[in-house]
């Protein structure tokens, strides 16, 4: 578990989230003949916690298919839990309804990896920024015109261009749009899933400054996926690492760079480059990663891990307090 504070914005308890993979007509028949086929399930966020504080960022890092998007999702309210619960300001998110649920969900919005695929081709910029904010009366059909040129200008896009189409902007300027469209609705909270992987390297570095531009401005709250570490040194308060749908370690940026605790950590940091290089799509630890649909007994690392012993084969580490403000789910910290 991670703490919760005063200036706690958003909460995770115990939150998973179960894809079934249905069977298919070959599958069901093999069922009826006596096959013990069955539906396969991805336990793709698997009994996470974490606390997130007001005005903080919050990095989460782990490898492709670890159930960073799936929590980010069920965050942003796309995504319906299977478990567990997420309270935002002191409020159970999983629990509301009617127009507090819809104001919650605009107080946390998500920008995504590709922004071209998230903008509507056939919709002009003023309309893909303006639609949400004259839907939920943050401005008004006459005033829409200027309230987008202002949401623009915030975001470095020139307004003069604001009745053009997404495919006549570039890939740095369409991921402008999408930030655009998010703060329209005048959010507290950003969840920011790869939301600079898809970007040439030249313009990861400007995207991530209007970032944190933007916090300082208008006092903002992150969750900042990435799959890669460098990304998020610079730009996080502190780190949330996953692997195989668990959070493995919580610590402060700087503590997690200076003494990873978790192996898994150990091994990812390893792998960082020396030399800034950012973009770099580095395959971190040895070993394949573990099929969620089977994942590992005990602790999902142990057939990776280096330290493993017969224990990890067979118990759960839980996460829990290792130092103050720090979280690691390994059983070595028993023995320390
Ligand atoms: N809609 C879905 N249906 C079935 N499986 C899914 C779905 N979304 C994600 N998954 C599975 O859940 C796991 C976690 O996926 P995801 O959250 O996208 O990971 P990440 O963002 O860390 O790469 C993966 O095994 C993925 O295949
Ligand atoms: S619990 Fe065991 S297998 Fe898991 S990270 Fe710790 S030492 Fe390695
Ligand atoms: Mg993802």
């Amino acid at each position: 578990m991670s703490e919760k504070t005063n200036d706690t914005m958003l909460t995770v308890d115990n939150l998973s989230k179960n894809f079934v993979k249905k069977l298919d007509l070959a599958g069901k028949i093999a069922q009826k003949l006596g096959s013990n086929i069955r539906e396969e399930v991805v336990h793709a966020v698997d009994g996470v916690s974490l606390a997130i504080p007001k005005g903080s960022v919050v990095g989460l890092v782990g490898e492709s298919g670890c159930g960073k998007s799936t929590l980010g999702r069920m965050i942003a309210g796309i995504l319906r839990p299977t478990g567990g619960d997420i309270t935002y300001k002191g409020v159970s998110i999983t629990k509301m309804s009617g127009d507090e649920a819809a104001r919650a969900a605009l107080q946390i919005q998500m920008i995504f990896q590709d922004p071209f695929a998230s903008l509507n081709p056939r919709m002009r910029v003023i309309d893909i920024i303006g639609e949400a904010p004259l839907t939920h009366g943050f401005t008004t059909a006459a005033e829409k015109d200027s309230y987008v040129c202002d949401v623009m200008k915030r975001v470095g896009l020139d307004p003069e261009y604001r009745r053009r189409y997404p495919h006549q902007f570039s890939g740095g300027q369409r991921q402008r749009i999408g930030i655009a469209r998010a703060l329209a609705v005048n959010p507290e909270f950003l969840v920011c899933d790869e939301a600079i992987a898809a970007l040439d390297v030249s313009i990861q570095a400007q995207v991530i400054n209007l970032f944190m531009d933007l916090r300082e401005d208008l006092d903002l709250t992150y969750l900042f996926i990435s799959h890669d570490l460098s990304v998020v040194k610079h730009i996080s308060d502190r780190i949330v690492i996953m692997y195989l749908g668990r959070i493995v370690e919580i610590s402060p940026t700087d503590e997690l760079y200076a003494d990873p605790n978790h192996p898994y950590t150990q091994a990812l940091l390893n792998e960082v480059p020396q030399l800034e290089h950012r973009g770099r799509d580095y395959k971190p630890v040895e070993g394949e990663i573990p099929s969620p649909l089977d994942p590992p007994s005990g602790c999902h690392f142990h057939p990776r891990c280096p330290h493993a012993t017969d224990r990890c084969a067979t118990e759960r580490p839980e996460l829990r307090e290792i130092a103050p403000t720090r979280w690691s789910a390994c059983h070595l910290n028993d023995e320390a």
